[in-house]
């Protein structure tokens, strides 16, 4: 195995980066990330995008703060398939949490699908911990292009930030 450096950054995702993230869901995701990025532009959320030295998005991530006062509501978290496991989620995560004290808020709250023990791993390790449990749902596209609600049980998580 080749161990190889890579210089990545954190910046806001832009309309110019859309063509770019169809690595990061269905069609439909992607499309409402054009939402997302008018969402950041009020101020209601930011939406990071890490990219590697040619400026390409390889992870994206946002957060709220409208969902609860006083935090900042991780959500959306997603690192490029081709790169996971590569330490990349850990620096998005991070790079969220400096956004949230950077507004003078102390506390970053996520929910993690129970399917999904990896990443509940992954956020136990940088701090996180299980304050209570939610169902939630979305639309989820079909080949066919018809929409099926989606629902599952998230574990609910925050870390207070020093
Ligand atoms: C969950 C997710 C965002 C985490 O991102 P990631 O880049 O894979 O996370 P990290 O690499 O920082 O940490 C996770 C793993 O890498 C390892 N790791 C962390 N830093 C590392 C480093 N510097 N070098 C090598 N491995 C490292 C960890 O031990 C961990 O191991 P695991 O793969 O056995 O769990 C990503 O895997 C993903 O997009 N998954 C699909 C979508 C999803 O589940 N999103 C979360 C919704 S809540």
């Amino acid at each position: 195995m080749t161990e190889i450096r890579l210089h990545l950054s954190v910046r806001g995702l832009t309309d110019a980066d859309l063509p770019s993230c169809g690595w990061a869901g269905s069609p439909k995701h992607v499309r409402e990330l054009v939402h997302q990025i008018r969402r950041a532009e009020a101020g209601e959320i930011d939406y990071l995008a890490v990219c590697t030295p040619a400026g390409l998005p390889v992870a994206l991530g946002g957060i709220d703060y409208t969902v609860r006062p006083g935090a900042g509501t991780l959500w959306q978290l997603g690192v490029h398939p081709a790169l996971q496991s590569c330490g990349i989620g850990t620096l998005l995560v991070r790079s969220a949490e400096q956004r949230i004290t950077a507004r003078g808020l102390t506390r970053a709250e996520l929910g993690v699908e129970e399917s999904n023990p990896r990443a509940r791993a992954l956020y136990e390790r940088l701090g996180y911990r299980a304050f209570g449990r939610e169902l939630d749902s979305w639309d989820v596209e079909a080949e066919d292009g018809s929409f099926q609600r989606y629902e599952t049980m998230c574990t609910l998580m925050r870390k207070h930030l020093a």
